[in-house]
């Protein structure tokens, strides 16, 4: 299977290392706009497979498309990372262009393809993505949920002291401040996180998780990459081996959670086809007012794209 990863930055080379070293691909294209950056970190990767052990063909290539040819999954990571005051969604300038251009390549040479989309502002660069492909619905997607909900996990096993394996949690929404955590849906090994956690501590986590991407801004000076990098390696991996994981992914919604024509993160299948099904949880009358929160929030940005295409 050929994975074409866009951006050859930290959270693409990151990504691509993950499909590499995990032999989640047998072939994995890195491509980026600055000469020689995506062929020297393809290169380099390529030179550790001897000592990681695995035999995943990287090659890089300074923006000729005609290496992505025929690509399965194209992770798209290109654009500008925030810096330290920057919302995600001061992004949108500088990063829709990129991502319409670079999918209009993709889609010449990889009619076929999944489209896992990273750059931010995330939302609405799935709707940019998904205009510009034309491509079903179920096969232009957003990478978010699995980062955040990971945050708010990471956050958990800490709290508790015990394993991230065991903290399974659902996460919804837009990929920013007005994401939707869902402690209902959050477990550690089977057990209510609520019997384990008090009220005040589990709030504070869910603050938090909210602006986990900022705290790491703060901290960096630009945004995240191990953490992003290993979240959308795990989409391409359900993909290619038509896992049917169940993943917070940013998808258009029609109608699903009674939302129309909008981005947002909610719970679905992920398998060959992507998203095989939206899975629809019972939502209470306080999860709904948050994720119609963060419903508003989108379609504020979704609008600002209108107005700019
Ligand atoms: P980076 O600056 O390290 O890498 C971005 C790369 O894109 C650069 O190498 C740049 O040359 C390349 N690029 C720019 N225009 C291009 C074009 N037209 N074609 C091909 N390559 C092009 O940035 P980083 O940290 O890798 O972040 C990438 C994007 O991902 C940002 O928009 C960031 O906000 C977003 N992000 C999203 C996350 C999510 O959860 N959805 C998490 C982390 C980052
Ligand atoms: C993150 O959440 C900035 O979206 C990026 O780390």
């Amino acid at each position: 299977m050929k994975v074409t990863v866009v951006g050859a930055g930290n959270v693409g080379a990151t990504c691509a290392d993950v499909l590499a070293y995990r032999e989640i691909a047998n072939e994995v294209v890195l491509i980026d706009i600055k000469e020689g950056v995506a062929e020297g970190k393809a290169l380099d990767m390529w030179q550790k497979a001897p000592i990681n052990q695995y035999d995943t063909r990287t090659t890089g290539s300074t923006n000729d498309y005609a290496k992505t040819a025929g690509s399965d999954v194209v992770v798209i990571t290109s654009g500008l990372p925030r810096k330290p005051g920057m919302t995600r969604d001061d992004l949108i300038q500088t990063n829709a262009g990129i991502v319409k251009s670079v999918t209009e390549n993709v889609m010449q040479h990889s009619p076929n393809a999944i489209l896992i989309i990273v750059s931010n502002p995330l939302d609405v660069m799935t709707y940019q993505a998904h205009l510009t492909s034309a491509l079903p619905k179920t096969k232009v997607i957003g990478m978010a949920g699995i980062l955040d909900t990971a945050r708010y996990r990471a956050f958990l096993a800490e709290a508790l002291n015990v394993s991230p394996k065991d903290i399974q949690a659902v996460l919804m929404g837009g990929h920013g401040d007005t994401m939707v955590p869902l402690p209902r849906y959050t477990t550690v090994g089977g057990i209510p996180v609520t019997e384990l956690i008090g009220k005040d501590e589990l709030d504070a986590i869910i603050e938090r998780t909210k602006f986990g991407g900022g705290e790491l801004v703060k901290l960096m000076g630009t945004s995240a990459w191990y953490a992003p990098g290993a979240a959308a390696a795990q989409m391409v991996e359900a993909i290619l081996k038509d896992q049917r994981r169940v993943f917070p992914v940013c998808i258009k919604l029609d109608g699903e959670y009674g939302i129309d024509d909008c981005y947002l993160g909610v719970p679905v299948v992920l398998g060959k086809n992507g998203v095989e099904k939206v899975l629809e949880l019972d939502l209470n009358a306080e999860e709904k007012e948050l994720l119609e929160v963060s419903r508003g929030h989108v379609k504020e940005v979704m609008a600002v794209l209108d107005n700019m295409n």
